[in-house]
């Protein structure tokens, strides 16, 4: 695998202090050194962000933080991006607002704007959540994973699964949509590709959902009574996916795009894993409760 992890998600917001709100307090993630009306960390773990969210003009994903291993591997992606006539940009002073080594922006073939980077900072105190989450669970699996209008789909999956080295753990057809998971680690799909464009219904600040995973079935249960007693806007309620196992339910963000909370998800050897069909989203639960009112 070239990737090693879903490293951060970057977040245009006009209303940081929601973001505040809801990332420390219904998410229990942890404000990071930047936190003012201009930009906003949200930690997860040792590192110092994996949620930067942005002051703008729009609500919604405006970059997809991929990390390599180290510099050997970020020069190695970069050869590769040369040879597929991929095109990658070095934004002046990115990196250091990033918190790290090296960094290169990509435009995906679906138009998400993508940073691939080395070396991330990490944060001088500990973890701690600010709502009581015993932790979340990222490490070698990175941040959770994200998913996709991925349309033109079969550049995107050339892209994905060719350019940068993701396996195909399962696949689904969505009512006529194909739906691919793609594997860079042992997290059962850091990336899900849809093949639908950004103006389907689901789709909400360009992005159909982030999931975020934590260490054990109480933090979810508890996030769930902790948004269900704020008032909190559900997209789907509670359930079980049926390729990656996860116990989750789905809360909008600020952004509008919904964030997966779950627990509990297989993993897989990307050594070993062959793909499989699995035409059938959920074991149980996930109601689709719909979009905010706006
Ligand atoms: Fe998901």
């Amino acid at each position: 695998m070239k990737v090693h992890s879903l490293g951060y998600l970057v977040v245009s917001s006009t209303d940081i202090p929601a973001w505040r709100t809801f990332g420390t307090e219904i998410l229990g993630l942890m404000a990071g050194v930047r936190d003012d009306e201009s930009e906003l960390w949200l930690r997860a773990d040792e590192r110092c962000h994996r949620i930067v969210v942005e002051a703008g003009d729009t609500d919604e994903v405006s970059a997809i933080g991929w990390e390599l291993r180290n510099d050997v591997a970020f020069e190695n992606l970069l050869a590769d991006l040369d040879e597929a006539d991929v095109a990658y940009e070095r934004v002046d002073e990115l990196a250091a607002r990033r918190g790290v080594e090296d960094l290169v922006r990509v435009v995906d073939p679906a138009g998400y704007v993508l940073e691939f980077y080395w070396g991330m900072q990490v944060a001088q105190s500990d973890f701690a959540s600010p709502a009581g989450v015993s932790g979340f669970k990222t490490g070698d699996q990175g941040l959770g994973h994200v998913v996709l209008a991925a349309a033109p789909f079969e550049d995107s999956n050339r892209f994905y699964r060719r350019t940068l080295g993701f396996g195909l753990t399962d696949f689904a057809d969505m009512g006529g949509t194909p739906g691919h998971f793609l594997h860079t680690n042992a997290r059962h799909h850091s990336l899900a590709l849809i093949g639908c464009d950004k103006s389907a219904w689901f789709v909400k600040g360009g992005l159909i959902h982030l999931m975020v995973e934590m260490k054990s079935i109480p933090d979810v249960g508890l996030a769930l009574t902790r948004a269900t007693e704020a008032g909190c806007e559900f997209f789907e309620t509670l359930g079980q996916h049926a390729n990656d196992r996860m116990f989750s339910f789905y809360l909008h963000s600020p952004a509008g795009f919904p964030i997966e909370i779950g627990a509990g998800a297989i993993e897989v050897d990307p050594e070993t894993w062959t793909s499989v069909n699995i035409p059938f989203p959920d074991l149980w639960g996930h109601e689709v409760l719909g979009l905010p009112e706006q």
